[in-house]
């Protein structure tokens, strides 16, 4: 019988896509998925050092755990225990002293190193087992192929690891130094998630256009150059990726979004701030104007393009003038969707020893008056859409009877009517409404003249 695996994912997207790996790796040991943590044989969590007291919760979540695991040791069984990500990079030695049941630790770079570590676990019952080192092998050389794909869309990781050292980010310090994995093996594995199904690919990387991956030719690719030999892979209808920095969007990226037609005219490119003092302070190596050209570029190149953004407000020593040149820039730009944050000082990184931190009462107001211009940008983006023709990629059914899931090209989520049929396949879209979260739309059929002609 086979052995319960649950995997409790938190943060982003390339934890999504760790999660996924992890289950592949452990699925030819006997474990297969599960939907909930009650009586399985492994539970792992894969965390997120980004989240607002991310080890507390994690010690909070670990305690929860340890009633299921010992629930399960009264029954003769056993449930091995594990910590993943990023919280367990930063913090493994604190865990496994603070939380001795925790069977294993393990760093987002020592994951294609699961069958050694649960084969020592399961031996070594009651002696963990810590794993976050930065392995001079790289794990993608190490994964096995990928498990059946689940739904259409799939997240390819291209690039792991982030060198800018932004004052406020733990990135740099939880997952090392920037890598990318070679441009042919990211190939090989794009034509392998569409022949599983796949209709659209997310390229994934903390800094994802810094990519400089050696090409089949031997040279240096960027990630221009990557997209446009994806674009070439039949069937491919659609490619994303995320996240990426303003310093790092090259020209040839740029073109490679008024030439590439399945390169989706959606782009998630952080600013974080509009004031240069703030920016400087953060270490991010840009300006707000140098951020505008680069917009003023893509745009030139894709004028359909939408953007989006994460912000920081109460970075300490943010002052009103600062905030409001934010608003400004948001202004400016004009945003299709965005995330916004309240600034959280994370142990270990230099921001949290500045001077200056801001109180909570001006944090919550900036972060108001921001969240309230971006949803009111958010919903006059939706809304312009009624009366258009979007392909759409539908994906899943949707709550009510009738109902159906599809995506955008602007990554927006379309409600339509029709038939489940039609899941897995891009159909056009007569929008009728937008609201501030999806957009709605009947599936437009072909009237029988155009079908004559
Ligand atoms: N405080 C608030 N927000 C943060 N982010 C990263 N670190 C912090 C922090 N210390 C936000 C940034 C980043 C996003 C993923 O999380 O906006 O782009
Ligand atoms: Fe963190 Fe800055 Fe690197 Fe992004 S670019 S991962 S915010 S250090």
């Amino acid at each position: 019988m086979a052995k319960k695996l649950f995997i409790r994912t938190y943060g982003c997207q390339m934890n999504v896509y760790d999660s996924a790996r992890m289950a592949d790796v452990l699925a030819p040991l006997g474990y297969a998925p599960a939907e909930a943590p009650d009586g399985a044989d492994m539970v792992i969590i894969n965390t997120c050092h980004i989240r607002e007291k991310a080890s507390e919760k994690t010690f909070h979540e670990l305690g929860r755990l340890r009633q299921l695991k010992e629930q399960k040791a009264a029954e003769g069984g056993r449930m091995v225990l594990a910590v993943a990500g990023c919280v367990a990079q930063a913090e493994g030695a604190e865990i496994m002293s603070r939380a001795p049941y925790v069977d294993m630790v393990f760093g987002p770079q020592a994951y294609h190193r699961l069958p050694e570590m649960v084969a020592r676990a399961t031996r070594e019952a009651g002696s963990g087992v810590l794993d976050t080192d930065f392995p001079v092998e790289s794990k993608f050389d190490h994964l096995p192929e990928e498990q059946a794909l689940q739904g259409h869309s799939a997240f390819l990781t291209v690039q792991e690891g982030c060198d800018k050292f932004c004052t406020f980010c733990v990135v740099p310090y939880t997952r090392g130094a920037e890598f990318s994995r070679p441009a042919g093996q990211i190939l090989e594995e794009a034509r392998r998630l569409v022949r599983a199904g796949a209709l659209e690919i997310t390229l994934l990387g903390q800094n994802v256009n810094a990519y400089h991956g050696e090409g089949p030719d031997g040279r240096d690719w960027g990630l221009g150059r990557l997209i446009r030999a994806l674009a070439e892979i039949d069937g491919l209808e659609r490619i994303r990726y995320t996240t990426s920095h303003p310093r790092d969007m090259d020209d040839d990226l740029i073109a490679a979004h008024g030439e590439v037609p399945q390169l989706m005219p959606y782009l998630h490119l952080p600013v974080q701030s509009g004031s240069d003092r703030i920016l400087e302070a953060m270490n991010r190596k840009h300006k707000a104007e140098a951020y505008l050209r680069i917009v003023e570029k893509l745009r030139a190149a894709r004028p359909d393009l939408a953007l989006s953004s994460d912000f920081i407000v109460g970075f300490p020593g943010e002052r009103d003038a600062d905030f409001e040149a934010t608003m400004q820039l948001v202004r400016e730009v004009g945003y299709a969707q965005a995330f916004s944050f309240k600034y959280s000082a994370r142990p270990g990184t230099p921001a949290a020893l500045l001077e200056l931190q801001i109180d909570e009462a001006a944090k919550t107001e900036r972060l108001a008056a921001l969240q309230a211009l971006l949803a009111e940008q958010q919903l006059a983006f939706n809304r312009s859409m009624a009366g258009r023709t979007l392909p759409v990629l539908v994906e899943k059914t949707g709550k009510l009877p009738g109902q159906l899931i599809g995506k955008s090209p602007y990554l927006q989520s379309v409600v339509i009517e029709g038939t489940p049929r039609l899941i897995g396949s891009i159909v056009p879209v007569a929008i009728s409404a937008g609201y501030q979260n999806s957009l709605a739309g009947t599936v437009e059929t072909a009237s029988p003249a155009a079908l004559a002609s």
